[in-house]
């Protein structure tokens, strides 16, 4: 047993976990990260869920299946013709496992760069020692280590449904989602949140017949209504089937796949039979293994770390970050409260502004939005005007092939600032950043309008939704 001494302990190598290490490590900090992914060879894998199970994988399925979507359908339109279109289902998977790696190997080569010790196993802590906590690295061999300051950045786990486990053969997470061995010719997912949305498209444009049950008798409740009437008018047209308000009985596994028992939104007993079923209803954080009892570390009734604004914990010098406290699960959430966190321990001011931390569901159209919604102004009272401007009036996208969906701002009644913006349509997940920064730089409706945009680009739309608050959209 060695007890080596740093700084900064960073317990997990999510995208929270390594870009604290990496910051803190920049500030000139002795820093250690301790992470216990293993790859398939046993080795590791850093990243966390986001690289190896999460957001990367799931954008490289996205983009295949997209693309062999256009192949079999809309090339035809752009006057190109495909014969004799094959799916190479293995070599699809196997893209995306290279994308990963490439990814993992990043973050190995980032933490060289940038002088962090890495330990391969289970962080836990062991007590309050002097100069900080000992944490025990149970990995191949077990050490020990002191740090000044831990960091906690264990992220979350798939939630299962009470009575049907996860077996990643028939009921899968997100991870056995990722990497399904052949088309399902029926699948069924229960939860059309994110990855509901995400992973039924993939599957679906790869030729399953989705079916997917949700709880909640609206689509997409945090997404502004108006932006989630037009997605679900888009998904119908696709065949993604979406069942809303129905209540989820008894799930049988069998040889023959699953059979799920539910009650439909008007109280019918109905049953869906599929080969395979995608649980995706929500994460749970994940602590498990990390020994917080031993020094005292609070967690609430969720199982999440509790945290105050600036992600201290009820231990001093002990921060915790991401998935594992509150907040919205999102690697950028998770990486800015990293950065923040690492220049506190500095003596600095890290900030993290939640109310301008942008969502994207990476679907097509893809959905995009910060800041409030209407009906969240409605129900807070606060006057607003709202604009919205169609992509279908937009050049570029005609172009493109893709004329779904619109772009729409609200904005206060009166001073005219900009208070939240939803988008749907085509690449609009790179077209949100240019409304997070305007919030950020608190800039009006008007602002956004009179800024040149380029021709012709889909950020015209942008513009044009600024313009429309106002009633003078050009090209609508
Ligand atoms: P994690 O990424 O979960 O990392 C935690 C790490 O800690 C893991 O490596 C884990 O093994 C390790 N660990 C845990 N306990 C210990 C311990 N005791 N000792 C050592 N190591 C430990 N978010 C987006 O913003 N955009 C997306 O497109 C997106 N897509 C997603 C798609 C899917 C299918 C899923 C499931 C999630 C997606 N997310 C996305 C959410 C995103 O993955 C998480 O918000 C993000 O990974 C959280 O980062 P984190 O660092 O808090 O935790
Ligand atoms: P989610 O919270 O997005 O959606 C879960 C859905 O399941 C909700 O609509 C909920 O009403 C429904 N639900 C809950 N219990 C149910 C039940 N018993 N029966 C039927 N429906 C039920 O959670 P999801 O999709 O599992 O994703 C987890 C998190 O991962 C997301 O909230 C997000 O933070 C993150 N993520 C982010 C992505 C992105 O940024 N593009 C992509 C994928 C995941």
């Amino acid at each position: 047993m060695s007890n080596k001494q740093f700084d900064v302990i960073v317990i997990g190598g999510g995208p929270g976990g390594y870009v604290a290490a990496i910051r803190a490590a920049q500030l000139g900090f002795n820093v250690a990260c301790i992470d216990e992914w293993k790859n398939g060879k046993g080795g590791p894998a850093l990243g966390g869920t986001c690289t190896n199970i999460g957001c990367i994988p799931s954008k490289a399925l996205l983009q295949s299946s997209e693309h062999y979507e256009h192949a079999g359908h809309s090339f035809a339109d752009h006057g190109i013709k495909v014969e004799g279109l094959t799916l190479d289902l293995d070599r699809m998977l196997a893209r995306k496992d290279a994308v990963v790696k490439q990814n993992n190997d990043g973050i190995v080569y980032l933490f060289k760069k940038n002088k962090i010790s890495f330990f391969h196993g289970r962080g836990s802590f062991v007590k309050a020692a002097e100069g900080g906590y000992e944490v025990k690295v149970a990995g191949a061999a077990e050490e020990s280590i002191t740090g000044k300051h831990v960091i906690v950045a264990t992220g979350s786990n798939a939630r299962p449904l009470p009575g049907a486990a996860f077996d990643e053969e028939n009921i899968l997470s997100n991870d056995g989602a990722l990497r399904i061995g052949g088309v399902p010719k029926k699948l069924g997912l229960i939860g059309s949140g994110v990855i509901g949305l995400e992973m039924g498209s993939v599957w679906r444009r790869l030729g399953a017949e989705v079916t997917v049950l949700e709880a909640l008798p609206t689509f997409l409740g945090a997404v502004d209504e108006q932006i989630a009437r037009e997605a679900k008018k888009a998904f119908d047209k696709q065949g993604l089937k979406i069942e809303l308000g129905v209540s989820v009985g008894e799930i049988k596994s069998g040889k023959k796949g699953v059979s799920i028992a539910y009650t439909d939104a008007k109280g019918g007993a109905r049953t869906l039979e599929v080969d395979k079923l995608i649980v995706s209803i929500g994460r749970v954080p994940n602590t498990t293994g990390l020994a917080a009892d031993a020094v005292g570390l609070k967690l609430d009734e969720r199982g999440a770390i509790v945290v105050d604004d600036e992600c201290r914990t009820n231990l001093p010098n002990v921060w915790a970050i991401g998935d594992v406290v509150r907040g919205p699960m999102l690697a950028h959430k998770a990486e800015e409260e990293g950065v923040a966190v690492a220049e506190r321990i500095a003596g600095q001011h890290g900030h993290v502004n939640f109310n301008t931390i942008p969502w994207v569901i990476y679907t097509s159209p893809e959905i995009a939005w910060v800041g409030q919604t209407e009906q969240q102004l409605k129900a807070s009272g606060r006057a607003y005007k709202a604009g919205n401007f169609p992509f279908l009036a937009n050049g570029r996208a005609r172009a493109l092939g893709d004329t779904t969906g619109m772009v729409k701002f609200v904005a206060d009644a009166t001073t005219d600032e900009i208070l939240g913006v939803h988008m749907v349509g085509p690449m609009v997940s790179e077209l949100i950043s240019e409304a997070v920064v305007a919030m950020e730089f608190k800039a009006s409706a008007e602002d956004i309008a009179r800024i040149c945009h380029a021709h012709p680009s889909l950020s015209e739309a942008t513009k044009e939704a600024a313009l429309a608050v106002d009633k003078r959209t050009l090209n609508f």
